[in-house]
């Protein structure tokens, strides 16, 4: 979508090299400062915007960084821990990427990643609480401190990543916090533009990585639990999209194009990967719970009590808003499931052609 033709790229280049700038250079931000462009469009140009990404170092947030940076934003990536930051230093052309050490309890680094920024986008998440941080911590306070910060510090636009369940009434305190996230954001900022993707899938992601390894897991609710996954890249390239686009709703709703139950992903994985199907018994709640309650004793993140009572909530069927930011209907999970999944076939059937399993019969509204 930023390709340009050759005699726009060459024109660029002739204006670049005689000194002047194009009226279509000029960018006028919501708050009346205006910024200009330089440089043809790519890893080497200069959009003229700086953006902090809070939650870079996550699953979604390494590919925002990766899309703005192509588009030659520089980015302010604050990180916890120095490994974790390694990774976008080539994301970025030189001086492009900037790396800020970072506590969510400290507002002044708050202040600090984002003084420059004219825009903001938080991806802080967790799914699992752990000792130092519960879920409020990260998705209600701290949410509310990074919206604040970034509001009087006088940052145009917050874009804040919140979950397509969220809702204060769920029976998982994880969707509750990030509907009451979302409500302390808009107090704060009320022009914040509030995301709220579906299940990711791709390369890191817990979902279809995770059923290659733990089926078990996803067979709880006898696999009927409905999902609308989406493909990170699409939800990473709607955020980037946000940050030109000038007027959008203030809550948009990214969900994946189909409903799919756990138990047609499971035979998709086990399709894809030419495993046999897992033969591991249903849980009931109550086992799950216990053995997810035990779990919590390891010092490795492993699945939660509140990610049990997660896998029996279905995904609410809401209209997606990719039409908002630019996009037609994001890509089915059969059109990428090979790319992450190959990894789990035996060397026998590593380039073996893939048989989907057939798609159930679409699910009626009044089944919700
Ligand atoms: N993955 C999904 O399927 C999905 C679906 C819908 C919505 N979302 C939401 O989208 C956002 C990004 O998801 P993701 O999958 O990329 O999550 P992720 O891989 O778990 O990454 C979470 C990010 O939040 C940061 N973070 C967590 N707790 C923190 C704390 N106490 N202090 C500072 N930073 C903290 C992490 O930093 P460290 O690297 O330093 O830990 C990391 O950068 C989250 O808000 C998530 O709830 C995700």
């Amino acid at each position: 979508m930023f390709a340009s033709s050759p005699n726009t790229l060459r024109l660029q280049r002739i204006i670049q090299k005689s000194g002047q700038r194009a009226y279509h250079d000029l960018v006028t931000l919501p708050t009346n400062k205006p910024i200009i462009s330089q440089g043809p469009p790519g890893y080497s140009a200069v959009s003229g915007h700086t953006v902090t990404v809070f939650g870079c170092t996550g699953f979604l947030g390494r590919y925002l960084v990766s899309k703005l940076a192509k588009m030659g934003t520089q980015v302010i990536v604050p990180y916890r821990d120095e490994d974790e930051a390694r990774l976008f230093k080539p994301m970025g052309d030189l001086g492009q990427i900037v790396r800020m050490e970072w506590d969510i309890r400290n507002e002044d680094q708050i202040a600090e990643c984002l003084r420059h920024s004219d825009i903001v986008y938080n991806l802080v998440g967790r799914d699992y609480e752990t000792k130092n941080f519960d879920y409020s911590s990260v998705h209600v306070t701290g949410a509310e401190r990074i919206a604040s910060v970034a509001a009087q510090s006088g940052v145009s636009r917050f874009v804040h990543v919140s979950h397509l369940n969220a809702s204060t009434t769920s029976k998982s305190k994880f969707y509750q916090t990030k509907a009451e996230g979302e409500e302390r954001v808009k107090a704060v900022f009320p022009t914040a533009t509030i995301v709220r993707p579906g299940s990711l899938f791709g390369y890191e992601d817990k979902l279809l990585t995770n059923m290659a390894v733990w089926p078990i897991w996803w067979k709880l609710n006898h696999g009927q639990t409905k999902l609308r996954p989406v493909h990170v890249m699409d939800v990473a390239q709607a955020l980037a999209n946000i940050m030109s686009i000038p007027q959008l709703p203030s809550t948009l709703s990214l969900p994946g194009p189909s409903t799919l139950t756990y138990e047609w992903l499971l035979d998709l994985v086990s399709s894809v990967t030419l495993q046999p199907p897992s033969r591991a018994p249903v849980l009931p709640q109550v086992v799950a719970t216990t053995l997810a309650k035990v779990a919590q004793s390891v010092w490795w993140p492993a699945l939660s009590p509140d990610e049990v009572i997660r896998r029996y909530i279905d995904d609410i069927e809401v209209p997606g808003d990719w039409a908002a930011v630019g996009m037609s209907e994001p890509a089915e999970i059969e059109n990428h499931a090979i790319t992450y999944l190959r990894r789990y076939r035996s060397a026998e059937n590593f380039v073996r052609p893939i048989v989907f399993p057939t798609r159930p019969s679409p699910v009626s509204p009044e089944a919700y």
